[in-house]
């Protein structure tokens, strides 16, 4: 596995990730928490519990958290998987001549040209979301993200789609990477579609004067996708 060893990040001189030591916080910064600090509920007219220890939530704690989860999730999911996406708008690139959120992009945008399903239009826009944050296991990721909403089969190519890349490198002959490493899954059910989506949009998706359609129209797309009623997806 490629050494991916971090760098410390720049930290400021009181050694720490926020301000300085001896800096203070503008009032209303979100980052300074009060002793009654609680967090604004969702809805009008929703109740937060008493209980602060979680070893003490009673039935009655947990019903009312349940009759609010559902609401705040079906909502909030959305939103955080666009501003995940959208949080790398402006990110620099590492050498590639377009950032990840443009690969992604354009990775869709190629995908809705070809006349793919809506699922893959959305696998191909999410397929790589997860790149910074978690680079060896960014295809779990992704794939874990939309496992509730979409087939077996769209899954799979999620999951294995970095796997399928390695084909795409041989001539880089980087001991990283085994160019062969898809075939342990050939004849597998998923084996094609899996290549096929890797070689049109994924591998094609590096370019910086492709006509990419933009986020917002993705979004009702994706709103789609995460709408449908979740599924629990056994995975082989
Ligand atoms: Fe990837
Ligand atoms: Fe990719």
């Amino acid at each position: 596995m490629r050494d991916r060893r971090l760098r410390a990040p720049e930290v400021g001189p009181g050694g720490g990730l926020g301000p300085p030591r001896g800096a203070s916080r503008a009032p209303g910064d979100p980052a300074r928490f009060g002793p009654d600090s609680r967090s604004p509920l969702l809805e009008a007219g929703w109740h937060y519990i008493d209980t602060v220890e979680l070893d003490d939530v009673t039935a009655e704690d947990w019903a009312l958290l349940n009759r609010q989860r559902d609401s705040f999730y079906a909502r909030e999911q959305l939103r955080q998987v666009l501003r995940l996406l959208k949080c790398s708008e402006g990110d620099a690139s590492f050498g590639y001549q377009i950032n990840n959120y443009r690969h992604c992009l354009q990775a869709a945008t190629l995908a809705y040209r070809a006349g793919e399903d809506e699922e893959i239009v959305v696998a191909a826009l999410l397929h790589d979301v997860g790149v910074v944050l978690c680079p060896d296991s960014h295809a779990e990721f992704a794939a874990c993200l939309l496992a509730s909403y979409v087939s077996e089969r769209t899954h799979w190519m999620l999951r294995h789609h970095t796997i399928f890349q390695h084909v795409h490198l041989a001539g880089v002959h980087d001991p990283a990477f085994d160019p062969d490493e898809r075939e342990r899954w050939r004849g597998h059910r998923y084996f094609e579609c899996t290549a096929a989506f890797v070689d049109r949009y994924d591998q094609r998706a590096i370019c910086p004067n492709y006509d990419t359609a933009p986020l917002e129209f993705f979004v009702p797309m994706v709103q789609r996708v995460f709408a449908r009623p979740p599924h629990h997806l056994v995975v082989d």
